[in-house]
């Protein structure tokens, strides 16, 4: 027995240093954290509980039977984020590179699987060469083992990737099928093809950090929805993503206690400026109107006219969809539809209810929109609204004009409650352009046709720029004081709390991908 405990405990120490610790310490000097301390960092304390531990790949080409090391390359487990079960894996790069063999892989999905038995969110902690060379189809079937369970899994927990260290080739096709990904900033990266390939194929010359860096993808390709300073801040911010979200798609976020008071928010009188063309700060709106310091933005420098975010509302955790007045005056174009679509669903995935703030003056328009598909992509974010099941709540702050107020969580399609401020304006279009082409003969006729622009433009304001025609249709429920806006939604929520509702039995919809 006390050898085999001790054969017990030198594997356990193989399996803790992994790569050896000249190799944790590069791990240290490029400024990350090692696996285990990763996985220290993400879970409370003490409650992490490793699966297969003493794993190791059954390769012997390349001399690969002489380098075993327990683990093999990936610590995998289950443990709890603020007392919630959650899954999480963690990829070594100390051993080969945290390369993807078969045995790893199996790691992986075995945890997969698990995840989605028992109902618990999946937590990916990203930092690989990719598929193990020495390995070769073994481990592209691996991959493709994992690939597979993202997509059985996606809708059912809610599945994070933390990117960590370099995310490449195929590899980066699993973080891109779960629901979040999170890079660190300067220590990560993902590409499909590397800068050498990069220059082969295109001749350019780029870096591997401009490519496929944290800012590279929270900017340009919307890839990723957070980036971190540094990986304790990547675990702290998935630990805070997850407060907002369920176990699976059929738990409710957990909801923090809350007594109504009076819940009156002065502020809100003053945000939206006098003259309609003046922009505002949509985010103002957002934090006059939930809990103290509880909004958590995501995509924030991604498609920046329209904002998606969690937050919580009288305890509730709710998603938050807004035009973004500071830019682009807030219009919807390709990048910001697809990145409200993609919001949208998720939250209706996993019973989060929404809150949309309307301040649009309509799609953007040209011949780079038209031509990179504003239509199809423009109705990607009709349809998730239309689809979606979860309480839905409309404010429309200031401008609701053409196809975007439609769009934007409109009554016409499915909204549960619409509000607008006495600001708002609900038109085809703006005062200017409806002008020029309904009394565009009067103009021309006229001595002074500035003159006469301006006055037909107050006409139609008066006709047509607010809000009471629609709620006179019942399109708006109720016109309400921005100053009581948090008390009516909370009021709003709290009434859709129980909201069941259901879509046409089908095998599943085809949004226009
Ligand atoms: C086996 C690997 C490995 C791999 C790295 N290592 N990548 N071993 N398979 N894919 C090993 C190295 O040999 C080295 O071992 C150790 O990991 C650390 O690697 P270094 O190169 O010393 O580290 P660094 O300088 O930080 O460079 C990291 C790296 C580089 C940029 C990731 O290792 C690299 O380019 N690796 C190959 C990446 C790649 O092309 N992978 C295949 C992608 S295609 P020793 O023993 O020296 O410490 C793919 C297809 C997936 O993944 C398809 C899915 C469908």
């Amino acid at each position: 027995m006390k050898e085999k405990l001790q054969r017990l405990q030198s594997e356990i120490a193989a399996a803790m240093i992994g790569g050896g610790e000249d190799k944790i310490d590069k791990q240290h000097e490029k400024g990350k954290l090692t696996a285990r301390e990763r996985i220290h960092f993400l879970l409370d304390n003490g409650s992490f509980e490793e699966i297969g531990m003493l794993v190791v790949h059954r390769s012997s080409d390349f001399g690969m039977e002489e380098q075993r090391i327990p683990g093999d390359g990936v610590v995998t487990g289950y443990g709890t984020i603020d007392g919630r079960l959650v899954y999480v894996f963690a990829q070594d790069f100390t051993v080969f590179g945290g390369s993807l063999s078969e045995t790893h892989a199996e790691k992986i999905c075995k945890l997969m699987d698990l995840a989605m038995e028992n109902g618990a969110p999946l937590i990916g902690l990203n930092d690989s060469g990719g598929a193990r060379i020495q390995e070769g189809v073994n481990s592209l079937g691996g991959y493709a083992d994992i690939f597979y369970r993202n997509v059985m899994a996606s809708g059912v927990i809610p599945q994070i990737s933390a990117i960590m260290g370099p995310c490449a080739g195929g590899a980066v096709y699993s973080p891109a099928m779960t629901d979040f990904t999170i890079m660190v900033e300067h220590t990560s990266y993902m590409f499909v093809t590397g800068p050498n390939v990069v220059r082969t194929v295109t001749n350019e010359e780029v870096t591997a950090e401009e490519l496929g860096g944290a800012s590279a993808h929270s900017t340009k390709s919307g890839v990723t929805h957070l980036t971190a300073d540094n990986d304790i801040d990547c675990l702290a911010k998935v630990r805070r993503l997850l407060s907002y979200l369920p176990q699976n798609c059929e738990a409710r976020p957990a909801k923090l206690p809350f007594e109504l008071k009076e819940e009156t928010r002065e502020q809100l009188r003053d945000i939206v400026p006098e003259n309609a063309n003046q922009p505002y700060d949509m985010r103002d709106v957002v934090n006059g109107i939930v809990d103290k310091d509880s909004f958590l933005e995501i995509h924030e420098n991604y498609a920046d006219n329209l904002i998606v975010g969690f937050a919580r509302l009288g305890g509730r955790s709710i998603g938050i969809v807004g035009n973004q007045p500071i830019s682009l005056a807030g219009v919807l174009d390709v990048n910001s539809s697809k990145k409200g679509a993609r919001f949208v669903r998720f939250c209706d995935c996993f019973n989060i209810p929404l809150l949309v703030l309307v301040d649009v003056p309509g799609f953007l328009p040209g011949t780079d929109q038209e031509w990179n598909g504003i239509i199809v992509n423009g109705a990607k974010l009709l349809y998730a609204f239309s689809e979606a099941t979860v309480p839905r709540v409309t404010l429309i702050t200031r401008k609701a004009y053409g196809g975007a107020y439609d769009v934007m969580n409109s009554k016409h399609i499915g909204a549960d409650m619409n509000f607008a401020w006495p600001s708002a304006e609900i038109a085809v279009m703006g005062a200017k352009g409806a002008s020029e082409i309904i009394f565009r003969r009067e103009i021309l006729a006229a001595e002074d046709p500035q003159a006469m622009l301006a006055e037909k433009e107050q006409e139609y304001q008066e006709k047509f720029a607010h809000p009471y025609r629609a709620a006179g249709r019942g399109f708006i429920d109720e016109v309400i004081d921005p100053k009581d806006t948090r008390r009516k939604l909370i009021k709003a929520f709290a009434m859709l709390e129980n909201k069941t509702a259901k879509l046409p039995k089908k095998k599943h919809g085809n949004i226009p991908l």
